[in-house]
């Protein structure tokens, strides 16, 4: 590589301070770099080791957004030779680029967001800074090696054997998996409801989505923890409906006053079984009070039991859906943790009353996951496999959590107080008074360790005290080992800087 042309890399500032991601900031300039004509078709791009030296960045960084350009066919690579920009962009689409510029004048273009999105937008641009970068400790990550490959495979390979299935006559889901969903429902949850209670849908959002649209006008109210689950405040607030975050103390969520609210809530959604993201386990006392609440306001209660597969020690409590005498309670649990967020397959159980409202809306609006996936499933629990996953994963996952717990009792006494929860796939490290979780969650962010802020999933102030997540389920013990020790020497520095 010559000197003028590495000049050209040592011209790209790479910040910390930008809007986005370091690697989202390299992708943009090397792209727009090929697209305005700089890079030309066949350059030999610097290595990452050396890109990564110039641009004081890691290695994992420039490699991310490598394989972002590789993927959308900017650049490819040639054994031993090295990476390249490919040959095949037109070369009329370069010059419209570099011609008019657009990249700059994009800048003066004035769109006009609706205002919920406008709100939607601004977090999201936050947490994806802090939050959403697949590095240790992002919360909630499942372990990429512990993914039953190779059974999965088979399992898929027989159901494609027998052709395509129909999925049109299956708007709720594929049967024998709701078969199969309604027997583990009643031995590990004690819920016994009708096969044709269970609705398959993608997403947490999609969820609450099909939700608002049966049951929501756009002034109803809902009731959200605060802090809790960021999706779902951005589905809610893009449905348009009044959210009404209300905090949670040692027993979960607080039960509103009569009168707190204009007009009583429609829809309560809540994290019973394991807060998010604070890891409380609701008291028995307040779930009776709730669904009491929620009989007297005429709501519905969305169960998000998104973990309780993840329970290390102790004994479950009913859940809201088995207390609930009145039919409204709508339980929801996902196969996003336990398997992976990418297969995108999540189960709801409805009141009887509310089927026809759902059927009608994924048939006509939302359309449910991979009918295929959803068949593989099936096969899979069918075989006996899935219990065995689950023994697997839970027996790892307690393995990492008891270890991370231990590094950082051991090196962060007196600095971070660990939250004694017996569930999850994060631990809750509380800061002494006057430290900014934010202001922390930022300076690590810098330094490649993701450990988000409490404050990042609240929407009013949770007042003196921050916390900061520890995911440990995506990593090794030696990747968590090393990241415990280099989190704790940058946290004894950023005390000392204040
Ligand atoms: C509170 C909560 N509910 C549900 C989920 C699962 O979401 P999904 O079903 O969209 O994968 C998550 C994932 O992080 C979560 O944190």
């Amino acid at each position: 590589m010559s000197f003028k042309k590495l000049d050209l890399f040592r011209g790209i500032t790479i910040s910390s301070d930008h809007k986005d991601p370091l690697y989202l900031q390299i992708y943009n300039e090397i792209r727009n770099a090929i697209l305005k004509g700089r890079f030309k078709a066949g350059i030999r791009l610097p290595s990452p080791r050396l890109l990564s030296k110039i641009w004081s960045v890691s290695r994992s960084t420039v490699l991310l957004a490598f394989e972002h350009l590789i993927v959308e066919g900017y650049i490819e690579t040639k054994p031993k030779s090295g990476t390249f920009v490919c040959q095949h962009i037109p070369d009329k689409y370069i010059e419209v680029q570099s011609e008019n510029a657009v990249d700059d004048d994009l800048s003066e273009v004035k769109i006009k967001y609706s205002n919920q999105f406008e709100f939607i937008n601004k977090r999201f641009r936050e947490h994806r800074k802090l939050v959403d970068i697949p590095v240790p400790f992002r919360p909630g990550i499942p372990d990429k090696n512990v993914f039953p490959i190779s059974k999965w495979r088979n399992a898929s390979n027989s159901i494609y054997r027998t052709g395509l299935l129909e999925s049109t006559k299956l708007p709720l889901g594929y049967s024998p998996l709701k078969e199969n969903l309604k027997e583990y429902l009643t031995v590990i949850h004690g819920i016994s409801c009708k096969t044709e209670q269970i609705v398959l849908v993608s997403s947490t959002q999609q969820a609450l989505s099909i939700i608002c649209d049966i049951l929501l006008n756009s002034n109803d109210g809902v009731v959200i923890e605060d802090p809790g689950y960021i999706r779902v405040q951005s589905a809610l607030y893009n449905a348009g409906v009044q959210v009404h975050p209300v905090p949670v103390d040692k027993e979960g969520l607080q039960i509103p006053s009569k009168n707190e609210f204009k007009k009583p809530p429609k829809l309560i959604y809540t994290t019973p079984s394991h807060q998010y993201p604070l890891g409380i386990n609701m008291s028995l006392k307040r779930r009776f009070e709730l669904l009491e609440y929620a009989k007297e306001a005429n709501a519905i209660i969305l169960e998000d039991d998104y973990i309780s597969e993840f329970r290390y020690s102790g004994v479950p409590k009913t859940p809201l859906y088995g207390l609930d005498t009145g039919n409204r309670v709508i339980f929801m649990g996902t196969f996003s943790k336990l398997f992976s967020p990418a297969l995108k397959l999540s189960y709801l159980v409805v009141p009887e009353r509310l089927i026809e409202g759902f059927e009608t809306v994924m048939s006509m609006i939302h359309r449910g996951p991979s009918i295929h996936d959803q068949a593989t499933m099936s096969l899979f629990i069918s075989n006996g496999n899935f219990q065995k996953h689950i023994r697997k994963v839970r027996k790892l996952y307690s393995e990492k959590r008891n270890y991370i717990i231990a590094l950082l009792k051991k090196s962060l006494k007196g600095h971070i107080e660990i939250q004694k929860n017996n569930a999850g796939l994060h631990i809750i490290g509380w800061l002494p008074e006057g430290v900014s979780d934010l202001e922390v969650s930022r300076f690590m962010a810098e330094n490649n360790i993701v450990v988000p802020a409490l404050s990042s999933y609240t929407l009013k102030s949770i007042g003196n005290k921050g916390a900061l997540l520890f995911g440990f389920t995506g990593w090794d013990i030696m990747t968590i080992e090393h990241k415990i020790e280099k989190f704790c020497l940058l946290y004894k520095e950023f005390l000392k800087g204040r």
